[in-house]
């Protein structure tokens, strides 16, 4: 205390417009500072003619102000940004983006899901025909050349599980063409993505994006958009992986892994890779199915995050184009898929 308060005054003594304080209702206390200083500190309110208390109440905002406490760092922190990626396809890149934003959605958190897949598995399967009316592409919106707000392409999902505060960026036909145009776009290419969402990213909790079969333009777009920013957390932004018990997923990840660093050395970024999350295991498929899954499990940089069973409820939930956790509230993925999502956004 005696440190903070010395640390406090000095910090004060060379700040000459300190801030008038409030201090009518403020409580006395009292501190011991070192030798000196109580003399230099009563000249000086003297001289800025300012009672003690009002000298000492600004020394305490402006200590305060300079050294902010971990918790109001914290709450500072940027939108939370994942992306659900692995170029191979079928590994359940879909179904772990959505099923994780609803179920931050269904734990209060306001969420952006974003079909970042030209095929839009992801807004087929929340039954979603394409964007609102009057609502621009995104890539419209990463060319720039968007005349109307962000924000009037978003769909919100009805189902009042999620309270109206799950929102999906659908897909567009023109998706097909984000590489091609990306690759012609001179200027500003790797921001383009975050440019695009910055108008709406303080009306969320997460961002969550359904990426690509494939390691493209979009891709790297991806990646770069869910680097870790300045003052962010470690391991809060990043890649969340899915992948198959099966050797080809090691192969998919060492390219993905090579893109990652790519896309970290070519802008100078660093991008965190949340986890893997072993999706569709059934230890029934045998030995080598199960050494896979140790394998995954041994990994510790990422490491394994999660388990999902191949089940009837996931694939029915998909065929039937609802949401897994509207469709199967209770089934054992829903609740993996609500212990994931704590885990991710604690
Ligand atoms: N754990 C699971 N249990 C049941 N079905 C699953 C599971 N994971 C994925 N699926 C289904 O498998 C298919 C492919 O998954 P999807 O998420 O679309 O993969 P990707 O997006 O990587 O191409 C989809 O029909 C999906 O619903
Ligand atoms: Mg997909």
């Amino acid at each position: 205390m005696q440190d903070a308060a010395a640390s406090a005054i000095n910090l004060w003594l060379e700040t000459p417009q300190a801030e008038e304080v409030e201090v009518e209702k403020a409580k006395s206390w009292g501190v011991f500072l070192p030798i000196g200083l109580p003399g230099r500190f009563t000249a000086e309110c003297d001289a800025r003619q300012l009672t003690k208390v009002q000298g000492m109440a600004q020394a305490v905002t402006v200590w305060l102000n300079a050294y902010p406490s971990p918790d109001a760092r914290l709450t500072e922190q940027p939108v939370q940004r994942i992306l659900g990626g692995n170029q191979k396809g079928g590994v359940g890149k879909t179904f772990l983006s959505s099923g994780v934003a609803q179920a931050c959605a269904e734990a209060g958190k306001r969420v952006l899901l974003i079909d970042y897949d030209p095929q839009g598995h992801l807004s087929s399967r929340l039954q979603i025909d394409g964007l609102p009316p009057g609502g621009e592409s995104l890539l419209t919106h990463m060319k720039g050349k968007a005349e109307r707000h962000i924000a009037r392409s978003l769909v919100s999902l009805p189902h009042e599980r999620f309270g109206g505060r799950l929102h999906v960026l659908p897909a567009d036909v023109d998706a097909f063409l984000m590489d091609a145009e990306l690759a012609v776009m001179q200027i500003g290419r790797d921001r383009a993505l975050v440019n695009a969402l910055a108008p709406i990213e303080a009306d969320y909790d997460v961002i969550i994006l359904d990426g690509p079969p494939n390691l493209g333009l979009a891709m790297d777009l991806g990646i770069h958009y869910v680097q870790r920013r300045p003052g962010e957390l470690i391991e809060r932004s990043g890649i969340l992986i899915p992948v198959w018990t099966d050797k080809s997923s090691f192969n998919a990840y060492n390219l993905l892994n090579s893109q990652i660093q790519a896309v970290e050395k070519r802008t100078g970024v660093v991008v965190d890779q949340l986890g893997f999350v072993v999706n569709a295991y059934d230890s029934r498929k045998g030995t080598v199915t199960r050494s896979f899954y140790d394998a995954w499990n041994d990994l510790t940089t990422p490491g394994t995050l999660a388990t999902l069973k191949d089940s009837i409820e996931g694939r029915e939930a998909s065929d039937y184009e609802i949401p897994l956790l509207e469709y199967a509230p209770d089934c054992e993925q829903s609740m993996v898929l609500r212990t994931l999502a704590k885990e991710l956004t604690a």
